[in-house]
């Protein structure tokens, strides 16, 4: 979850570096650092803190030219300081390196390069990357030969960028495993690099992605790419529809209430292109569906971490009711234990808005090495866990900022719709006609969406009622219960209140021994065919005195005289009303976390993409 930036061109090269970074403050970070080559030597600031901190220093004590990389560390090893901040310099003084990524054999590598009289500066694994460089630079490699060199002893996930003022007409860029991705911005007689795109697209949005095992030379003039051992090999610009402003603000205080309107756009979007309501047919090309595979298909195993697992338990239920494919949902980072049994008949299919998250690229890893066929629900073009899988649906939800998953939650919980009337077509599932039913029922979506969102005010008072709560349960039943789920972790994380998701019916099996006035509890009741237990739910919770925060189909009379509160929402098609009853749960949260104070698009301890095991 580092961030790097890269420049080489005609320009100053600090300004870009400086700004770049800021657009990757999303990834989470506590330290930063800027290495210019100024007048044929590096010049460095870095120090621990954000970014503010960093263009403090630079101000103070400024530095330009017109080569350079920059770094934001989420630290892993050492703690954040400046000694440990990127970029790292090694002996000579003329090789800076900076790193996303984890050394597994840190420790190894390190005691040999002591051995040989290297005098370590920090704590980091990182540094000891800039140690090997030199050490065969100084056997007469030339950078590229010697970088090479040096990040084939290295185990465990990387993206690296290395400059010398030795060769200042160059920068190189690595990418090994599964790290933070590495991006090659081609821009107007300069060129770009960064982890992720929003860092470059003010200067360029045609982009070429390095992929796992890759190196690259980059030169004013363009980019050669290599395999790890020295291929040449060919690659793609791709021209990135993304519009730079689209990941700024715009009117909204935060990312993340930017982004939780922006879902009547990111539900229109991940439905377009996919949708033909003439013949009531879903396509989804990038998956690389054939017939006859969809009729071999014996399980689909879902694969996700955090928001994004709730979005699986979603599409667990409705790949199960419409296309009858038996489906398995893990936790990413515990599929792998529990030997999972997995043949050539076996989808694995990973959800991540990222689709760099460490766990679940490793998951997906030992799906493919089990034999499964690889399918990923991403939203980041380019990302890893797009680019190994053997098809892919893109979520199209637009670049999302802010640390709370939002529209990164209501996309997948469409594409597993479409991907379920898909599969049970080409499985004879359905009939045409009910194919056309359930594809009909899209078409209203987005505008059930704006409906709920015109309420935001209606549950910012509520937001305003439950703010100082120290607990919170929430309770969903059937397809809501990951709404559940979900909406506990919203609060939890920007708010820093506990709150727990619980299936409805566990209530009585624990749960409800912490209810009392001091324990809201959010009960999803919309009407449907759970509906008659959650109202009984609410009475059992009212029973107990703790104040019940009830989500309600528009013009229930049942619920008015049991709940306290009331977040009312459009009556829609119990298979999609997840992407509805999640909404008011991400403005409850985003509001109480507003009305607390707190940095609710980078909430402390967390990261927007979590690239470490
Ligand atoms: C959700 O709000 C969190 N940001 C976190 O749980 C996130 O969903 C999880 O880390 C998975 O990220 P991904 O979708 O990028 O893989």
């Amino acid at each position: 979850m580092c961030g790097i930036v890269g420049y080489i061109g005609p320009r100053d090269a600090t300004p870009i570096i400086l700004n770049g970074l800021k657009r990757l403050e999303y990834r989470g970070y506590d330290s930063a650092g800027v290495a210019i080559l100024e007048n044929g030597h590096i010049e460095i600031r870095r120090d621990a803190g954000k970014l503010n901190r960093l263009f403090e220093i630079v101000q103070n004590n400024p530095l330009s030219g017109k080569l350079g990389i920059g770094h934001t560390r989420w630290a892993t090893h050492g703690e954040p300081n400046q000694r440990n901040a990127h970029p790292h310099i090694g002996a000579t003084g003329n090789v800076v390196v900076v790193h996303n990524g984890i050394v597994e054999n840190y420790l190894e590598l390190r005691d040999e390069l002591v051995f040989e009289g290297v005098h370590l500066n920090s704590e980091t694994d990182s540094e000891i990357i800039v140690h090997l460089i030199e050490k065969f630079l100084s056997a007469g490699n030339d950078l590229l030969s010697a970088s090479r060199k040096a990040f084939e002893l290295l185990k465990g996930h990387h993206g690296i960028v290395v400059i010398s003022s030795d060769e200042p007409d160059k920068i190189i860029a690595s990418r090994i495993g599964n790290a933070g991705g590495v991006v090659i911005g081609f821009g107007e007689d300069e060129m770009l690099l960064a982890s992720d795109m929003p860092a470059i697209l003010d200067h360029t949005r045609r982009i070429a992605f390095l992929e796992s095992h890759q190196i690259a030379v980059v030169t004013r003039q363009g980019a050669e790419i290599q395999t790890l051992e020295g291929k040449k090999i060919g690659y793609a610009i791709d021209t990135i529809a993304w519009d730079p402003v689209a990941a700024e603000k715009g009117e909204y205080r935060h990312f993340m209430q930017k982004e939780i309107h922006e879902q009547v756009r990111s539900v229109t979007d991940t439905i377009s292109g996919r949708v033909d309501f003439e013949f009531g047919k879903i396509l989804l090309p990038d998956l690389n569906l054939t017939d006859e595979f969809a009729n071999q298909i014996e399980k689909i195993i879902i694969i996700a971490c955090g928001t994004a697992s709730y979005a699986a338990m979603v599409g667990k239920v409705l790949i199960e009711s419409i296309a009858r494919i038996p489906v398995e949902v893990d936790v990413a980072s515990e599929f792998r234990y529990r030997d999972p049994i997995i043949n050539e008949r076996t989808v694995v299919m990973a959800i991540s808005q990222s689709g760099e998250t460490a766990d679940t690229l490793a998951a997906m890893n030992e799906g493919k090495k089990r034999g499964a066929t690889l399918w990923s629900i991403v939203n980041v073009i380019g990302s890893q866990a797009m680019r190994i899988a053997d098809g892919f649906i893109s979520m199209q939800a637009g670049p999302e900022i802010g640390v709370a998953s939002t529209k990164a939650y209501t996309a997948p919980l469409v594409d597993q719709y479409m991907l379920a009337i898909l599969l049970a077509d080409l499985r004879g599932t359905i009939t045409p006609s009910e194919r056309s039913d359930l594809v009909s029922q899209l078409r209203r979506l987005p505008e059930l969406v704006d409906q709920v969102l015109e309420r935001e005010d209606d549950v910012r008072v509520i937001a305003e009622a439950i703010k100082d709560t120290q607990n919170c349960i929430y309770l969903g039943r059937g397809i809501n219960m990951p709404t559940a789920y979900e909406g506990a972790l919203k609060l939890k994380e920007i708010s820093y209140i506990h709150a727990e998701g619980y299936p409805g019916g566990e209530m009585k099996h624990g749960p409800i021994a912490l209810f009392d006035q001091d324990m809201p509890v959010v009960v999803i009741a919309t009407q449907d065919q759970w509906y008659e237990k959650m109202i009984s739910q609410i009475e059992q919770t009212k029973a107990r005195g703790a104040p019940v925060i009830a989500v309600a189909t528009d013009g229930d009379e049942l619920i008015p005289p049991l709940a306290d509160h009331i977040i009312w929402v459009p009556p829609t098609p119990w298979m999609l009303s997840p992407v509805i009853t999640v909404i008011p749960l991400q403005i409850l949260a985003y509001h109480i976390a507003a009305l607390r104070g707190l940095d609710v698009d980078q909430p402390r301890n967390l990261a927007k993409s979590v690239t470490v095991e």
